[in-house]
């Protein structure tokens, strides 16, 4: 028997999710903005998705959700557009972010520091949290963004986004959440706090790969990423993906109807497992529990190497990881 332990790094697409997927890969296949009806038999389940997508995050129909290919092109796409609009036309020369965020964002910072912008990378406390205080501590009359996750993939620890964006608003500054792992793990909802623009991805939540989503709050803007066609009212052209669409919409769905279940009976389970790792000698976690999302255990195994681990996990059929998926290549320790 093999087991899976990597839920964080990707998920298994649910089998509902893969057939309302299927009839748009081999019988709706037309271009939705062509003009026959190969192209408007898409349009319902279009339609229909993006509602669900919509009413996932609790985003009012003024506000927009842009699809993109995943949730790396949604984190590049907000700094580098926050560049393009206040760094390069000198309006501003600051933005911050955590020193724990996914590399989509710490890579993208450091790409905008070599361009001349300004970064502050703030620090985590010794639970993996995040103190709201020091947004406002370092926030100046030049900051044009603060991106913080909303969740962190590999401690699970939740990050205090509403207090953080409620502080933003006080001082006018734009704020962008990686909501990647809070989507179906915590309630998400863009119209109860300060939240301009929100990052998520199907596939982190039993939907298909290569889809995911920025939300922009109405009257906000965005460079658009990709110039040619009007698709995605203009800021990302490209034939959509609707088998990607469709996808995300049903898992979106599911997500939400699954939240109390994974919110009590998951949690259950973690704990119960969490409980029986501990009883190993020199083994401790980070973020407690309740600061957590359901799903997530960050252990330390003192002594012990953790890439060696994962080879004996691997041979004895548990497959599990010791930071980002996307860093996995790379053997220094994470920054987490
Ligand atoms: C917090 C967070 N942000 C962004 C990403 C990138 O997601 P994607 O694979 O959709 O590019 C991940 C995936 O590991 C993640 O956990």
């Amino acid at each position: 028997m093999r087991v899976y332990l990597d839920n964080n790094a990707t998920t298994i697409v649910d089998p509902h999710v893969f057939a309302e997927m299927e009839p748009f890969f081999v019988q709706n296949y037309g271009n939705p903005n062509s003009l026959h009806s190969f192209a408007s038999d898409t349009h319902p389940a279009i339609k229909q998705a993006m509602e669900k997508i919509y009413a996932g995050i609790h985003a009012p129909r003024e506000d927009s959700v842009i699809v993109t290919s995943c949730a790396t092109e949604s984190n590049n796409w907000v700094l580098k557009s926050i560049y393009f609009q206040y760094i390069l036309t000198g309006r501003k020369n600051h933005i911050m972010i955590s020193e724990v965020e996914h590399p989509s964002i710490i890579a993208t910072a450091k790409f905008l520091e070599s361009m001349g912008c300004r970064v502050t990378y703030l620090p985590i406390n010794h639970e993996g949290l995040i103190d709201a205080q020091t947004v406002r501590d370092n926030i100046t009359d030049k900051t044009a963004l603060v991106s913080i996750m909303w969740a962190n993939n590999e401690t699970g620890a939740i990050f205090p986004v509403e207090e953080i964006g409620d502080i933003c608003g006080e001082y006018n500054v734009l704020f962008h959440t990686d909501a990647v792992q809070a989507i179906g793990k915590t309630p998400v909802d863009v119209q109860s706090f300060n939240v301009d623009y929100l990052t998520f991805s199907a596939h982190k939540f039993h939907g298909p790969k290569g889809v995911g989503a920025l939300y922009m709050k109405k009257g906000k803007e965005l460079i658009p990423l990709l110039h040619g066609g009007s698709q995605m009212g203009g800021y990302r052209s490209g034939t959509l993906n609707v088998p990607g669409i469709v996808g995300m919409g049903k898992a979106m769905e599911q997500a939400i109807d699954s939240l109390d279940f994974e919110m009590s009976d998951v949690r259950e389970m973690r704990d119960a497992f969490e409980d029986e790792l501990l009883k190993i000698e020199d083994t401790f976690v980070v973020t407690p529990r309740e600061k957590r999302t359901p799903n997530t255990i960050l252990i330390s195994f003192r002594g012990i190497e953790g890439e060696s681990m994962l080879w004996d996990l691997n041979r004895a059929g548990i497959g599990a990881s010791t930071g980002s998926a996307c860093a996995s290549e790379d053997l220094e320790a994470s920054s987490v």
